[in-house]
Parts: C-alpha cells; sequence; structure tokens
C-alpha cells in the first residue's frame, strides 16, 4: 500500500463512484432516462487515479472512454447500478455518488413493444431504491460523499441532503445554469460538510473534480 503525500494525497486509498444516467426500460426499445453526461463523474475518475487512488466507477449509459488505470463496470438500470455498487462497498474505503439516478422506473417492463392506439397514456412509475443512501447506511460504511442537483433553494437543500441521507460530505450543484451541471464542461460546486462548507468557483470540471477530492482528502 502506497503511502499518502503531497502530490498522492489519496495513495492508499480505493474510490467507488458512480456517474452518468441511469435508464429505467418501459418496453424492449424504450426507456426513460436524464440529460447527465457523465463528465463530472468521469473527471473524478481520472482526477482521483492522477491522486493516487484505486478507482472502480459504474456508469450509466454514456459515449466517454474510460480514463487511464480506473475500472469500470457499465450498467443501464438504477437497480443495475445498486447491485454492482454493493457487491464492491465492502472492498472501498470511499464511495462517491454522482450518478443522476432515475428517481422512478416503469412498474412493468411490457415484453413486447407497446403500440399506440388511444390519444393519451398513463405510465404508473415505482419509486427507485435510493443508492447513496443504501450506501450510507452500510454497517461498513466508506467515507461517503453525494451530489444535490438543485434549480432552487441550492444550499438549503443540499444540507438537508447531507443530513437525511447522513452523508460526510455534499457537493451541491446548480443546475439552473446552462453553463454549469448536467452537459456543461464546467461547473461551480459548492461543499457541505457537519460544520463547515466551500465553495469552488467557476472552472472546467476536471479542476472542480480535483478540488473536491483535495477537500475530500483532508477530512478522510
Ligand atoms: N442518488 C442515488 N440513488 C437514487 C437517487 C439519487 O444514489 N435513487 C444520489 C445521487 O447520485 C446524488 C444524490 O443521491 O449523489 C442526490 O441526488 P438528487 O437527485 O439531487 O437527490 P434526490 O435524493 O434524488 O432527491 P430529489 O431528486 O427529490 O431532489
Ligand atoms: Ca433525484
Amino acid at each position: 500500500l502506497a503511502a499518502a503525500s503531497e502530490e498522492q494525497p489519496l495513495a492508499g486509498t480505493s474510490l467507488l463512484l458512480t456517474a452518468g444516467p441511469t435508464r429505467e426500460a418501459l418496453d424492449p426499445v424504450r426507456y426513460l432516462s436524464n440529460h447527465s453526461s457523465g463528465k463530472m463523474g468521469f473527471a473524478i475518475a481520472e482526477q482521483a487515479q492522477r491522486l493516487g487512488a484505486k478507482v472502480t466507477l459504474v456508469a450509466g449509459p454514456v459515449s466517454l472512454p474510460t480514463p487511464a488505470g480506473v475500472t469500470r463496470i457499465d450498467v443501464e438500470s438504477a437497480q443495475q447500478m445498486l447491485d454492482a455498487v454493493m457487491a464492491q462497498v465492502e472492498e472501498h474505503q470511499l464511495f462517491i455518488g454522482c450518478a443522476a439516478v432515475a428517481d422512478y422506473r416503469p412498474i412493468a417492463v411490457a415484453d413486447n413493444k407497446i403500440k399506440k392506439s388511444a390519444e393519451s397514456m398513463m405510465v404508473e412509475m415505482v419509486r427507485n431504491p435510493d443508492i447513496l443512501a443504501t450506501v450510507a447506511a452500510h454497517s461498513k460504511r466508506p467515507f461517503t460523499v453525494g451530489f444535490a442537483a438543485e434549480t432552487q433553494d441550492v444550499a438549503h437543500y443540499a444540507m438537508d441532503k447531507l443530513k437525511r441521507k447522513n452523508l460526510d460530505m455534499i457537493a451541491a450543484n446548480d443546475v439552473s445554469k446552462p453553463e454549469q451541471g448536467f452537459n456543461a464542461d464546467s461547473n461551480a460546486l459548492t461543499l457541505y460538510w457537519d460544520g463547515g462548507s466551500q465553495a469552488l468557483g467557476y472552472s472546467g470540471k476536471s479542476d472542480q473534480a480535483k478540488q473536491l477530492l483535495l477537500a475530500i482528502a483532508k477530512r478522510l
């Protein structure tokens, strides 16, 4: 095990993280999803590897190359993402939930392609499991970091999620502005933990990722 140093503050640490969207199937040819590009999560994976961590990246469907030295597990649905994470969680000291996990999935997946008929249709949905909260509630929990994607009252909702999900840190992401968040190359995260906060300023996602990881390394 390598020792942490100034250049590699995460040496000897293993990081498990989620990135990208999930897809929730409606029938064999259709799904519900969101606009997550996976860029923030992949930037965290790349920077963590550079800072010395051993990185396992559980990724939803994205069109991004795997960062060098990173172990990648591809999944589609929230349930598959949860299963992949829980199979790995005890082997890791740090977990970062960066995926935009679909909050709901269709209650049933049709066996065959749904044919159009009426002018309107209803799709009944059921809540997905919360991956981040499940990790935080685990008996051998890693240092657990979440994201909060918000369009209003960002600080209030982020601190509420920090407490409610029992996290060690949360990165608040104001997704109401098109130049930061979901599909952008830059971001302006604000970190919150019990008793402190840090605004990272506006910069590229690689820089945001590095600043986030350095803040985590101080508190691990
Ligand atoms: N998250 C998760 N599993 C879910 C939903 C969210 O692991 N089923 C994680 C995300 O990866 C993120 C954090 O929870 O790290 C917050 O996601 P967000 O969508 O902002 O919050 P929710 O708790 O889903 O609440 P809401 O969407 O109602 O704001
Ligand atoms: Ca959500």
